[in-house]
């Protein structure tokens, strides 16, 4: 089972993803953590990564595919994966295409998870991400602790203003078509309202993969 989260910077995808993965018992596989992990390590993924990142623009499609094979070829992908915001760009989505024909798997699902501009911004205002295991929390101060992994609270840099403005506008330029492309590729696309408790949203992404 490959199922894909799709949706804008602050949709919710990594709130929902870990939840999902329980629920149906596979991993995740977030292109985003996986970036700063590398920036973190200073390795040379993360370095030529990083400015991209700051700025809010996309890391060039063959970083993000050469994760995306790596991932799917690993045993722990081999029941599934739930891939949070790794499909980004229509090339990204044919090279999955690729990458899965290859391994003889296809992506089940897409789940869109929909939101409007204005509750996107109020959410990452108040958004710290912990350092250590990145799980997101609203309106918890820069320095507290993170109740998974004691990590500390940090902010992250593209969730400043202009970051943010910036990755709604590559969002709809480079991302949004992505959805048509599943579409007319014959992949089931999901919406998911993304608004109400995290409980509620979690409860629709499941009730829309079982229908
Ligand atoms: P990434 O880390 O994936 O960021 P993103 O897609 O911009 O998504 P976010 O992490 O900002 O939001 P989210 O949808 O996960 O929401 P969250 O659950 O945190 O990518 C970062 C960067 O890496 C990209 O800009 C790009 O540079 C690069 N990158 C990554 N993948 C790439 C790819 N495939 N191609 C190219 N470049 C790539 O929730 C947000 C906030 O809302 C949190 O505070 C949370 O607590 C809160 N919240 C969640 N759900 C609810 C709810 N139901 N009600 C109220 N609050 C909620």
């Amino acid at each position: 089972m490959i199922i894909v989260l799709f949706g804008k910077p602050g949709a919710g995808k990594g709130t929902q993803a870990p939840l999902l993965a329980a629920a149906l018992g596979v991993p995740t596989l977030a292109t985003g953590d996986e970036l700063r992990a590398a920036i973190r390590a200073g390795t040379p993924l993360g370095l030529e990564a990083k400015a991209f990142m700051d700025r809010g623009d996309l890391v060039p499609d063959s970083v993000i595919l050469g994760i995306i094979k790596h991932a799917l070829s690993e045993p722990r992908a081999a029941n599934g994966v739930l891939l949070d915001g790794v499909v980004r760009t229509v090339p990204q989505a044919e090279g999955l295409d690729q990458v899965c024909k290859e391994l003889g798997r296809k992506v089940d699902a897409v789940l869109c998870f929909d939101i409007d501009d204005e509750e996107i911004v109020r959410r990452l205002a108040s958004r710290t991400v912990c350092e250590v295991c990145q799980s997101p929390y609203t309106g918890r101060e820069p320095g507290s602790t993170c109740d998974k992994e004691g990590g500390k609270l940090v902010r992250r840099k593209d969730d400043e203003p202009e970051a943010i403005r910036n990755r709604l506008a590559v969002y709809e330029r480079q991302t949004a078509p992505v959805l048509n492309w599943y579409r007319e590729h014959g992949t089931r696309v999901a919406v998911i309202d993304a608004v109400g408790s995290v409980q509620d949203v979690t409860a629709r992404a499941l009730g829309a993969l079982a229908g």
